[in-house]
């Protein structure tokens, strides 16, 4: 189950937390692995010995640095993959930072390079791997295509002070919905986890106390290995009809989360015409009456 000898995986911010577990993980089912993080004396080293540990139980990885979300830097990623090991078969999109702050008191710039490195940096690698995996298919070769993605639930909960990374983190599902939709037809899937864990991201924010190792030396269920599994079975042949998917993973949990559905569809009463605004009061407040609570209220961090 889940072998992945000859396949090829590229995992973006694979130096250190989630990353490096997954790639660890990957490795340790049989696939050649690239080990992608920043180019930073801090990030190198983490990036080195996470490719050091996957030689210690004869995995083949090696480490490409660069931004996940500058072109060039994505497109060297994918030239010295192909170069290196023949082909790319697993695209894990991973990498990314934080920069916290509400909404009313968040610069451009904290915008900006949150999307940029969230948003884009999975836009420019998916780009890559589907162009690959699709040249492929019309040369009439086989094509083994697992794209994974990584949002957060920030993204469906909202996250009050983090505007940046929740739109961000939306905006990967729907790009993802909208591969596996195209993809389909090559049987390459695309899927979405939502991970929780402690890590370099979270060890300073809100959730890092609920998140911490148990005192009493148990079961730590916010170790980033617990989430590795899980892209390790999505990454193999087993798992080839789950596509479009997205679940949020932690512990010894993972949670298939029900894609949006219609609630209720409301006609005029008055018949086809255009709503009047005291016709849509009247419609819209059977639902949203004295006893309605936004979906939103009443928490600030997603239920546990
Ligand atoms: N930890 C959690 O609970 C949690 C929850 C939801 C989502 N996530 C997501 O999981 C992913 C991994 O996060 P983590 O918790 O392991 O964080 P982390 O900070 O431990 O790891 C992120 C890695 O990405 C690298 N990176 C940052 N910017 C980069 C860039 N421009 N190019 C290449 N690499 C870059 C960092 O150097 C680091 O190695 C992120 O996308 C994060 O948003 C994490």
């Amino acid at each position: 189950m889940g072998d992945l000898t000859g396949k090829v995986a590229v995992i973006t911010g694979a130096g250190r937390g989630l990353g490096r577990e997954e790639a660890i993980q990957l490795a340790r089912q049989g696939a050649r692995v690239v080990i992608n993080d920043i180019d930073r004396p801090d990030a190198a080293e983490a990036a080195h010995s996470a490719v050091e540990e996957i030689k210690s139980f004869g995995g083949e990885a090696i480490a490409v640095f660069g931004d996940c979300a500058d072109s060039a830097d994505a497109e060297n990623l994918m030239k010295t993959t192909l170069d290196t090991f023949g082909d790319m078969n697993i695209m894990i999109n991973n990498a990314g930072f934080c920069r916290d702050k509400t909404i009313f008191g968040m610069s451009d710039d904290e915008f900006d390079s949150v999307v940029r490195v969230h948003l884009r940096g999975h836009f420019v690698n998916m780009r890559n791997a589907t162009a690959h995996w699709r040249e492929k298919a019309k040369a009439g070769e086989a094509v083994y295509g697992r794209l994974i993605s990584t949002s957060s639930e920030a993204a469906i909960y909202g996250s009050a002070g983090q505007p940046n990374y929740a739109a961000a983190k939306a905006g990967i599902i729907a790009m993802a919905m909208g591969a596996a939709q195209l993809l389909d037809k090559y049987g390459i899937t695309s899927n979405v986890i939502m991970p929780r864990a402690l890590t370099d991201m979270t060890a300073g924010g809100q959730t890092a106390e609920m998140f911490a190792p148990p005192a009493d030396g148990g079961f730590h269920a916010f170790d980033p290995a617990n989430v590795a599994p899980l892209v390790g079975y999505l990454a193999s042949p087993e798992a080839g009809r789950i596509s479009g998917e997205v679940m949020v993973v932690w512990g010894s949990e993972v949670s298939i989360l029900q894609r949006p559905k219609l609630l209720d569809a409301i006609a005029n009463p008055k018949g086809a015409q255009k709503w009047s605004v005291d016709d849509l009061h009247t419609a819209l407040g059977e639902h949203y009456n004295d006893s309605y609570v936004p979906v939103w209220g009443g928490y600030t961090v997603p239920p546990f």
